[in-house]
């Protein structure tokens, strides 16, 4: 039907006879001619028929906008002064000849170019009309771009594609699971897999050595910008190698898709620790764009009259942290007051803040809510401290560790992006020596990574002090997105058996969750270890997207729903009974 896309026609194709399909973009009336913008995936060609055409110019003046056209013409220079340098067909036009409706349109719900008015819900119960901007087109091409880069660099280093199933046993990454309930097997469950974690491990006990699949993985978690609960892995897996050849072979690969489809060096990531990155940036997933840090005071801070500070920074577990912020004395009252309830979100109960207006001028120099309670030598020993320079801010935070880390951590990046403090495009980083557990709430261990994460310590220090064990983790961080995370793993039952008591797993329990992985690995399991990316976030941070929906067809909303399908849906009577399911009746909210 079509002999060329309309995107691809160019000032060598002037004299052809054309075949074009596509939907109608815009259609102008120019008293005696009539213009149709003609679109397809690859972009927009300008068609014109005049009246010398009797049949096709009658069909020209009927179709309105998205209406499904084929178009027989020839292609002609734009005359002298129409040049549309914009467009990139824009020198040339088709003079048409023939003119066919292949399908008509309802006008649509939505004018292409109205998406940003119409709101996300409406985008995506329409979502085959948004897919047709040539911006939503070209971040799919992109994706499917950077998929086949993937697929071709790992297949030509010996990676395997291997699939592995979607109904399966619950592997836990952390998130709740989704469910599928068994007809055959009543009152019986599949969960969807988390990732493809314990798969790839037994492919690498079966001797599979290097293994990668682009995998499905389903996470019931709350959702964010860079979160959906079904999003698609980069999943690999090795044996035989340790984490350095593993983190070298990863880092060639994202440098790889980087230099071949947006032609930028990466250049060789640098590496921080998990420790470091948390004081320096209050963030496991720093933004190294952003050259501001924050810097410990509490030594300073242990005798001052000010108890906000002297609290926490003569407490365990807690910090007194500043951070300093060129340009930002200019800052208005009003903006630090929002800044006040940002870090409130986290739980921080007020920000502090001192202005240097002058540095030269001493105390007169500054401007702040809590000089009076610090002496002049404290304060000059901060501003040393500080490298502080006039124009500058300083804002404190003073709270549990935790609390500051993640008050302060976000406040860095917002400010960073207010005050056009972001420098440079790309700042990929790798985070090493993570610890092993952290303690929930109740003051339980629980994975920092996933439970089959190597310690990198033996049994006997593990079962000793596993707070202080770290892992063989790492993960791989992209302008403050954490893009990948892998670790090696256990092969050592022992080993396994050890982590999941420090995890409280009972032996029981352990039997019936993982019994499967434990025997795979007492018959000679290989030392392996790998890595998963999210493909999704790849494509979101190379095509300079706001969110994971947009460089995803089909994605969910905030609320896990699809309004293009209305999934989820209700199930029929006789569904539940085959899987002997009965539903609880729904208390409406009084
Ligand atoms: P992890 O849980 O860190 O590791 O996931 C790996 C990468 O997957 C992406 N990701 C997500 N993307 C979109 N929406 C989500 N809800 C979501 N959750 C995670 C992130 C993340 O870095 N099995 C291990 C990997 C391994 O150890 O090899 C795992 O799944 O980019
Ligand atoms: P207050 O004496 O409580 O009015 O606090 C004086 C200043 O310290 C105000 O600017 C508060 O926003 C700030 N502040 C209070 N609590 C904290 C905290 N935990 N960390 C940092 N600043 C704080």
């Amino acid at each position: 039907m079509r002999s060329h896309y309309c995107g691809d026609l160019n000032e060598s194709h002037v004299d052809l006879d054309v075949m074009l399909c596509g939907w109608v973009h815009r259609r102008r009336d120019h008293g005696g001619v009539i213009f149709l913008d003609v679109r397809d995936r690859e972009g927009i060609s300008q068609v014109v028929y005049d009246p010398d055409t009797a049949e096709s110019f009658a069909i020209a003046e009927g179709v309105r906008n998205e209406y499904v056209i084929q178009v027989k013409g020839r292609v002609r220079l734009r005359p002298e002064g129409t040049f549309n340098e914009e467009m990139p067909t824009g020198r040339i036009e088709v003079l048409g000849k023939e003119l066919f409706v292949l399908n008509a349109a309802e006008t649509p719900p939505m004018q292409l170019e109205e998406h940003a008015e119409v709101g996300e819900d409406v985008r995506l119960h329409y979502r085959y009309i948004d897919l047709r901007r040539p911006e939503m087109a070209a971040k799919l091409k992109f994706r499917s771009k950077v998929a086949s880069t993937i697929r071709n660099f790992l297949d030509s280093n010996g990676f395997l594609d291997i699939e592995t199933p979607l109904l399966t046993k619950a592997t836990p990454e952390g998130a709740r699971d989704y469910l599928v309930p068994s007809r055959t097997h009543p009152n019986r469950f599949f969960a969807l897999p988390q990732s493809p974690q314990l798969f790839k491990q037994i492919l690498m006990a079966s001797g599979m050595d290097r293994y990668y699949q682009i995998a499905k993985c389903f996470r019931d978690e709350d959702l964010r910008a860079d979160r959906q609960p079904e999003f698609t892995q980069i999943d690999i897996e090795t044996s035989f190698m340790e984490e350095e050849q593993i983190m070298a072979i990863m880092e060639e690969m994202i440098r790889h898709t980087f230099k071949s489809l947006l032609s930028v060096d990466l250049g060789e990531f640098p590496r921080i620790s998990h420790a470091d990155a948390m004081l320096r940036y209050g963030s496991d997933k720093p933004d190294l764009r952003i050259n501001l840090e924050l810097v410990d005071i509490a030594e300073l801070m242990k005798t001052v009259e000010f108890k906000v500070f002297s609290g926490p920074a003569n407490e365990k577990n807690s910090r007194v942290v500043a951070l300093c912020v060129p340009t930002g004395a200019s800052l208005s009252r009003k903006v630090i007051d929002d800044y006040t309830e940002f870090v409130g979100i986290y739980g921080a109960r007020g920000l502090a803040w001192i202005k240097v207006n002058d540095l030269a001028a001493g105390m007169e120099g500054l401007q702040s809510p809590i000089l009076k309670f610090m002496s002049e030598g404290v304060i000059q020993k901060l501003l040393t401290n500080l490298d502080a320079k006039t124009g500058d801010i300083i804002f404190f935070g003073a709270d549990k560790a935790k609390i500051v880390n993640e008050a302060l951590g976000a406040l860095r990046i917002k400010v960073a992006e207010d005050l056009d403090l972001i420098k440079g495009a790309w700042a990929p980083l790798w985070v090493v020596d993570f610890p092993m557990f952290e303690e929930d709430v109740d003051g339980n261990l629980t994975a920092l990574h996933h439970p089959f994460t190597s310690p990198a310590c033996d049994s006997a220090s593990l079962a000793s002090d596993p707070k202080s064990v770290l892992s063989r983790a790492y993960d791989m961080v992209l302008n403050g997105t954490e893009l990948g995370g892998g670790s090696i793993r256990i092969n050592q039952p022992s080993v396994q058996k050890a982590v999941f008591e420090a995890l409280g797993i009972k032996k029981e329990e352990a039997k019936e969750k993982f019994g499967f992985l434990l025997d795979a690995l007492s018959y000679g399991c290989p030392p392996h270890g790998g890595i998963a990316f999210g493909l999704d976030r790849l494509v979101m941070l190379m095509t300079n997207s706001s969110s994971i929906r947009e460089v995803i067809a089909f994605p969910k909303t905030q609320s896990a729903s699809c309004p293009l399908t209305d999934a989820p849906g209700a199930v029929s009577p006789t569904q539940l009974r085959e899987l002997n399911i009965r539903l609880r009746e729904q208390k409406t909210p009084s």
